[in-house]
């Protein structure tokens, strides 16, 4: 979850590596460090917190170099110091690596290398792959490194540069992202291709076990001893997207851009006229897909919730019994794995350990496995039987908000898919295709009235609990409101199923904890009512998201919030984004560090 950037070739890489660390800073943001490489010489830069804090010390610097490597820090072991933070260097600073993954067997590598006369600087696992470097040094930098990965067992993407070869730099992977970037005369080096689409959009996919040997001029692949040929891939996507367009935080600018999110996700993969859908992903297991006759559906924090919303679409339109699990969890269960089970995984960036994981259990059980997923040529999708992409672009802002959209109109897709091919009706598939194409002007229709939930956010502020709560489709909404109200405001937040109010949580009801009640007019809106009855009879102050038309609810709830009628199917997708709404607004007005708060990072590539 950590951030790289490399750079060689003739320019000054100093203003290129600096930038493109800056836009990887949400993979992980409590520490940075530079080495650049001139004459011969490495210069070293490294400190404590975000860029933006020291950037001043770093260009008074005027670090100059043709190779050069950088890193953000989010730390996985070792405290947050400057020491801890990468680039990391032999004993004789000649080797310098930044490292992203984690190194299994680090203690007892660190105890032999420490026997045969190594000095360590710091407490990480990544230095010890600098000294086997060195250990391993003789002739050119990339045998030194490969015999230095013979050693290792864990995952790495990783980049090193050495001043006895100052004309190269050679990277590595294995279960952690790398790409290269290739330019005129030049390479790029990153963890993500946000990085370097300023400098490059023609990038190459390292692929597990590969290294890559760089120079300004040339490029070399090997896997096992054996020279790769790879293809140059062009990223579609272009600065724009990666950066604000204007708005105040990424998490804001993501949000309002839900809309298309459920737009780009349906493109070309809806045939109204025959009530069907086309995913092109799954064409190689269509025959399979006919014979599943129950599901697992894996994924952590807001991916998860978005399986749980699958869970209601899937067992009511399809008839398939499906099981959710967060990611973290599913290992530890004897679950029913019958002959025809398959398994679906959703990641927005396709590299969540515990997902993947879970992913490479199931294949190894032989479930046929599918993926749903935003990064193209993530280890998820590249891992998974077959998959489909959300296509909803990069998601900057560390809270999960367009993407989870997008999980949810490919899950919407997936029951048209698989209900079709068993029992439902032309008519019912029709029937939500077209609702379906209906949903992102619905959703414009929501974001349109957002001043309206900025005052009710204003109206709350001063509020420290909050419940959320619905049934059905929308109790995975509720506990999504919660974590992205908790995650941004620091906030206490739960969310809960309206029916398990009175098991306990009512306790807690009172005037100073208000409730965010999800009750669109749907089959369970009688039983939400009672609900907020029940909380209203506690003097608890109650926010409702109801559907346009109900006046009634404007008798009992202290304010609402109004969205547009769909199926019950498809509330989800427009019911979330009022809360992700509510979530932001109520954070700016904390004044919170929205895009990148505390203590979390955005793709949580450690189990
Ligand atoms: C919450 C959030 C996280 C992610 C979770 C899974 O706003 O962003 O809960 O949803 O870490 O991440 P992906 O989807 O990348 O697997």
């Amino acid at each position: 979850m950590c951030g790289i950037v490399g750079y060689i070739g003739s320019k000054d890489s100093s203003s290129i590596v600096l930038s493109g660390l800056k836009r990887l800073e949400y993979r992980g943001y409590d520490s940075y460090g530079f080495c650049f490489i001139d004459k011969g010489k490495a210069s070293i830069f490294k400190r404590v917190g975000k860029i933006d804090n020291t950037e001043k010390e770093f260009l008074e610097n005027n670090f100059k170099g043709n190779v050069c490597l950088a890193h953000d820090r989010w730390a996985t072991t070792g405290l947050v110091t400057e020491e801890n933070a990468h680039p990391h260097s032999d004993c004789k600073n000649e080797v310098f690596i930044v490292h992203n993954g984690i190194v299994e067997n680090y203690k007892e590598l660190k105890e032999k290398l420490i026997k045969e006369g190594h000095n360590f600087k710091s407490e990480t696992d990544t230095e010890v792959i600098a000294h086997l470097i060195e250990k391993y040094y003789i002739g050119k930098l990339e045998d030194a490194v490969k015999n230095a990965l013979k050693d290792v067992r864990g995952t790495y993407g990783l980049v090193v540069i050495s001043t006895r070869e100052p004309d190269k730099m050679v990277v590595a992977r294995m279960s952690s992202p790398l790409i290269i970037g290739v330019g005129e005369e030049e390479f790029l080096v990153a963890s993500d291709p946000s990085a370097i689409i300023n400098m490059t959009r023609q990038i190459i996919n390292l692929d597990d076990g590969e290294i890559a040997v760089l120079k300004k001029d040339s490029i070399k692949i090997y896997k096992e001893e054996k020279e790769s040929q790879k293809n140059i891939e062009t990223i579609d996507w272009d600065i724009e997207q990666a950066e604000k367009g204007g708005y105040e935080h990424f998490m804001l600018k993501e949000i309002m851009e839900e809309p298309i999110t459920i737009e780009d996700a349906m493109r070309g993969r809806l045939l109204e006229e025959e009530g069907l859908v086309k995913l092109g992903g799954l064409d190689s297991v269509e025959k399979d897909l006919r014979k599943i006759n129950n599901l697992f559906l894996i994924g952590c924090g807001t991916a998860h919730y978005a399986c749980r919303v699958g869970k209601y679409m899937l067992e009511e339109y399809a008839d398939i019994p499906t099981e959710v699990d967060v990611g973290s969890e599913f290992r530890y269960r004897k679950a029913s794995i019958k002959n025809n089970s398959a398994s679906i995984f959703i990641s927005q960036s396709g590299e969540t350990a515990d997902t993947l994981s879970c992913l490479r259990e199931n294949k190894e059980k032989g479930i046929l496995t599918l993926g749903i997923t935003n990064v193209v040529g993530s280890s998820q999708s590249r891992e998974t039987d077959a998959g489909i992409y959300t296509r909803s672009g990069p998601e900057i802002a560390v809270a999960s908000t367009k993407a989870f959209l997008g999980q949810l109109t490919i899950l919407s897709l997936i029951t048209v898919y698989l209900g079709r091919q068993r029992n439902m009706s032309v008519v019912m598939g029709k029937r939500i295709v077209s609702e379906l194409k209906k949903i992102p002007a619905l959703a414009q229709k929501i974001l349109d009235n957002k001043e309206e939930i900025k005052k009710i956010a204003e109206k709350y502020k001063d509020y420290k609990n909050f419940w959320f709560i619905g049934r059905k489709y929308n109790y995975p909404i509720a506990l999504e409101g919660a974590l992205k109200l908790k995650e941004v405001s620091y906030v206490h937040a739960e969310g809960v199923a309206g029916g398990e109010l009175k098991h306990g949580p009512l306790a807690l009801v009172d005037e100073n904890f208000p409730t965010i009640a999800i009750c669109p007019s749907d089959s369970v809106y009688e039983k939400m009512i009672s609900n907020i009855e029940e909380i209203k009879a506690r003097k608890g102050k109650v926010i409702a998201i109801a559907t346009e038309g109900n006046e009634e609810i404007k008798k009992i709830a202290d304010d609402v919030i109004y969205i547009p009628k769909t199926l019950e199917m498809l509330t989800p997708l427009i019911s979330v984004i009022p809360l992700h709404l509510f979530a932001y607004y109520f954070s700016n007005i904390l004044e919170r560090d929205i895009d990148k708060p505390k203590n979390l990072a955005k793709s949580v590539t450690v189990e």
